[in-house]
């Protein structure tokens, strides 16, 4: 019934705390997809959403019992949660998924990895503990995310009576590139997600290499995949002593929020942020647009060097347009994102340094964490970037057509998720491909007015397809109806 417990579980809340200079705590909107395709969860009452304290400020809130109502925040310490969070989630398995290892010498899975290994499953624990603790008979719980893998199964073994799904915001790496997890981890994590009665992806293609990683990983637990009822994927195993599982495996692509970005970008704050944003491009210039985290898998850099590729080749451009790059801060913890970040400032200094003139600076970067200025360049964008070298969806590029006062281009990675969805009426790039991207970014700024029109409505109706609403409520209905 619709009066049902609804528990959410993810690493990052809702809410995080900063302790200002007076010593009182200010609270802040978690960024990313996930909180934004979670925000739907608030209007039940019964609901529960456990996370995780992220830092001083969070953890300085739980000591004060400070909270929004129907949010727990668990605080398991900062070096255990910066072991898991930092080392595993985001060294490990972020970059298994996203492909991101560069060097010859990583990943290399030696002792510190095993000790770091051991805190991600305590970190695991804690939450399985806490959703067990907090879950009322009838309760569905909703596990997101790779920080949090080993929780279904963790938490089955607490609470067999409990109905469990886990959905993935991330791509999932090719059986090849999983295979560079030790083995026994490999399967304690694959076997960790499929305690729950469902797997959600975003798209497709995730889902079958989930599909694959299980099927090869587990072959020695006689696993089997099957497509019982309207191609509804599912993985069914068997554990000697535990018996025959089945998992079943959905995909529900995340959209963006119509409602909510219309009224939000129309607002003063997003006005004012606009009018210095026109003061720093200047008058009658085209703007390409791009909207990231700081995070290496969204390839700022080379979009970056496209752009330089651009006014280098295609000399007309130059004083006609100005790339504007606005970046939330993220995971600034690790060595591997400050440098990204620094290179991303680098690279724009010396493309101004190359090409700007009195009157024009070719790049504008800004790394804050400030909604409504993304919101101002969405609506100024004619052209919007969004090079991923692998995203689980991407919001940006579905935020970007819903806002736009111009009716603007989409550039778009083949490899980012939202591409299933958008890829008709985008432009599309190999992420890798420089020179490629840069003719692209070309296409774009010469497409005729009429054009750039219709497939910018069309690609802002796809995009908001799968409100972030529907999202949620259609996981919890196949969580419910499989028996
Ligand atoms: C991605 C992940 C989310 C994460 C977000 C922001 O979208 O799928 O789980 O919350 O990035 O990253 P952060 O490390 O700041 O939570």
């Amino acid at each position: 019934s619709d009066a049902a417990q609804i528990l959410v579980a993810s690493n990052r809340g809702p809410v995080s705390y900063a302790l200002n200079e007076d010593g009182e705590l200010e609270a802040r909107r978690g960024g990313g997809g996930l909180v934004s395709g979670l925000s739907a969860i608030g209007s039940n009452a019964r609901s529960l959403w456990v996370c995780a304290a992220l830092d001083d400020g969070d953890r300085e809130a739980v000591r004060r019992g400070v909270g929004e109502p129907g949010v727990r925040m668990l605080d398991i310490g900062a070096a255990l949660h910066s072991d898991a969070y930092n080392g595993i989630a985001n060294s490990v398995l972020w970059f298994v998924h996203h492909m991101l290892y560069q060097t010859p010498l990583e990943p290399a899975f030696g002792q510190e990895f095993r000790r770091q290994w051991g805190a991600y499953r305590l970190y695991n624990r804690a939450f399985a503990e806490a959703l067990a603790d907090e879950a009322a008979d009838d309760a569905a719980v909703l596990v997101q995310d790779y920080h949090l893998a080993l929780v279904p199964g963790m938490l089955r073994e607490l609470r067999p009576d409990l109905r469990i799904g886990h959905f993935s915001h991330t791509p999932w790496a090719p059986p090849e590139y999983f295979a560079m997890l030790p083995g026994d981890v490999a399967e304690e994590l694959l076997l960790g997600m499929l305690g729950a009665d469902r797997l959600g992806f975003l798209t497709k293609r995730w889902l079958r290499a989930f599909q694959n990683c299980a099927t090869a990983v587990l072959a020695p637990y006689d696993g089997t995949s099957l497509w019982p009822k309207d191609n509804e994927p599912a993985f069914e195993f068997r554990i000697e002593g535990r018996g025959r599982h089945r998992t079943r495996l959905g995909v529900h692509g995340l959209g963006a929020d119509a409602d909510f970005l219309r009224e939000r970008a129309a607002r003063p704050d997003v006005e004012e942020r606009m009018a210095t944003l026109r003061a720093q491009v200047g008058e009658g210039r085209r703007t390409i647009v791009r909207v990231d985290r700081t995070e290496l898998s969204k390839n700022i850099v080379r979009g970056l060097l496209a752009y330089r590729e651009l006014l280098e080749e295609r000399p007309e451009w130059r004083e006609r347009v100005v790339h504007i790059a606005l970046a939330y801060p993220s995971r600034q913890d690790l060595a591997v994102y400050r440098d990204y970040t620094a290179e991303v400032h680098r690279l724009s200094d010396e493309i101004n340094g190359q090409y700007g003139t009195d009157t024009w600076t070719p790049v504008v970067v800004h790394v804050k964490d400030d909604f409504a200025r993304s919101l101002a360049a969405y609506r100024m964008a004619d052209v919007a970037l969004v090079n991923p070298i692998r995203d689980g969806m991407n919001l940006v590029a579905k935020e970007v057509p819903v806002v736009t006062d111009l009716g603007c281009v989409l550039v778009l990675s083949r490899e980012a998720g939202a591409h299933e969805e958008l890829g008709e009426d985008a432009v599309t790039v190999n992420p890798f491909d420089v020179s490629g991207t840069a003719a692209a970014l070309h296409e774009a700024l010469t497409m005729s007015a009429d054009e750039r029109a219709e497939r910018s409505k069309r690609l802002a109706a796809a995009a908001t397809a799968l409100p972030p609403r529907q999202w949620f409520l259609d996981q919890l209905d196949a969580l419910r109806d499989g028996a």
